[in-house]
């Protein structure tokens, strides 16, 4: 038995203006418990919040990989006990949790 899985097309992320949470559950970020991540951004997030799962976010080994947009603010290495900072301090503060940050994209300073 297959499943059918909608993937958002680049295009579909990039012209939204509205707030979304993408979170790789591919087997590398798994590895991190990317699975519980996602599950507790689902169980805690508002509904006009738009949660979103990925095969990849083409960052492996630096999981568990979270993209915020429409700001393009890169999460690595989040743990699933760090989800309710970023929801809290970003998501509702509209402040990126700093110490977070992907430095591959982003300073921490
Ligand atoms: S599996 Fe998560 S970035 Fe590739």
């Amino acid at each position: 038995m297959s499943s059918k899985v909608h993937l958002p097309s680049i295009n579909d992320l990039q012209q939204s203006s509205k707030r979304r949470i993408i979170v790789c559950r591919g087997r590398s970020c798994r590895k991190y418990d990317a699975n519980r991540v996602f599950e507790n951004f689902q169980q805690n997030l508002s509904p006009d919040v738009e949660l979103i799962s990925v095969p990849c976010l083409g960052q492996c080994g630096n999981g568990s990989m979270v993209l915020v947009e429409p700001e393009l603010i890169w999460y690595s290495q989040v743990h699933p006990d760090e989800v309710a900072m970023v929801i809290e301090q970003h998501v509702m503060g509209n402040k990126p949790v700093k110490a977070m940050l992907y430095s591959k994209f982003h300073s921490k300073t």
